[in-house]
């Protein structure tokens, strides 16, 4: 059984694409066999890993093309359906369905007929609250949420927390809130340092080891580059070597 986790936070900025490239490549050099999907019409993933593409996520929910076109291949064990700003057209086109559980379905629907050949499905949302993410939240199991330390993080942080208890409540999702991972870590900040602190508190062990800030992490995607590639003796790629770790522990 594949595990469909998707990485959320209604704040932008947060590390999210990060946490997605990074966990995904992490994951692939472990042997699994991983497909990540991009639900944010910014299309940060396929820039980040540097990949050609000629069918999106688009053609996918439009039903354009068969599924499996929309699929290709980023790194070993790695897939990615990318997304673009034809997204953006394609959720319009879909909104004249009408009927919202329809479109809410239709995410799941298709990607039914990939997930079976993964391990880990992964999808990188936008920090948006729309139809779409909507979608994805109806479709995946496990939410990661990373959350940049800090005051404003926390604010984001219970954002999602109570979207997902409403979103919960109001469809037959059974996501439920995996990881929190800690972002932008500084251990000389004291406010970090107290965040940290906060989050564990409420959250216990879903906490993970905190992502340090780290200039490595923030100049792989211009080399298209995850940060094992990039920077393999980084602080950050030890840092989401912990998580990579982590996830395949709780598989
Ligand atoms: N630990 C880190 N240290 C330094 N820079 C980082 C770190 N994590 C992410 N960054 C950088 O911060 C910026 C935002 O990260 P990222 O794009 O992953 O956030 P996001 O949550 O996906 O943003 P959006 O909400 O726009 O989708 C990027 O330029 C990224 O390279
Ligand atoms: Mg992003």
């Amino acid at each position: 059984m594949s595990r469909i986790i998707g990485i959320l936070n209604y704040k932008g900025g947060t590390g999210k694409t990060t946490t997605v490239v990074n966990l995904a490549a992490g994951l692939a050099l472990n042997g699994a066999r991983v497909l990540c999907v991009d639900l944010d019409a910014q299309g940060s993933m396929a820039t980040h890993l540097g990949v050609d593409y000629t069918y999106s996520l688009s053609q996918l929910l439009l039903g354009q093309v068969r599924p499996q076109a929309c699929v290709v291949q980023a790194r070993e064990n790695l897939d990615l359906v990318a997304s673009d700003r034809s997204l953006l057209r394609a959720e319009g086109k879909l909104w004249r369905i009408g009927d919202e559980d329809v479109i809410r379905q239709t995410l799941r629907n298709k990607m039914r007929s990939l997930d079976g050949d993964y391990d880990y499905v992964i999808l990188d949302f936008s920090p948006s609250v729309s139809l779409l993410s909507e979608s994805g939240l109806l479709y995946i199991r496990e939410l990661i949420v990373p959350v940049s330390v800090s005051y404003m993080g926390l604010v984001g942080l219970r954002q999602v927390v109570e979207t997902l208890q409403t979103f919960r409540q109001v469809s037959e999702s059974r996501v439920r809130l995996y990881l929190i991972v800690p972002t932008f870590y500084s251990a000389g900040v004291k406010q970090d340092r107290e965040v940290m602190t906060i989050l564990k508190r409420h959250f216990t062990d879903k906490v993970t080891g905190p992502i340090r800030e780290n200039v490595r992490i923030a100049e792989s995607p211009s080399y298209h580059q995850s940060i094992y590639e990039y920077s393999p003796n980084s602080t950050g790629a030890a840092d989401y070597a912990r998580l990579v770790e982590r996830v395949l522990q709780d598989g």
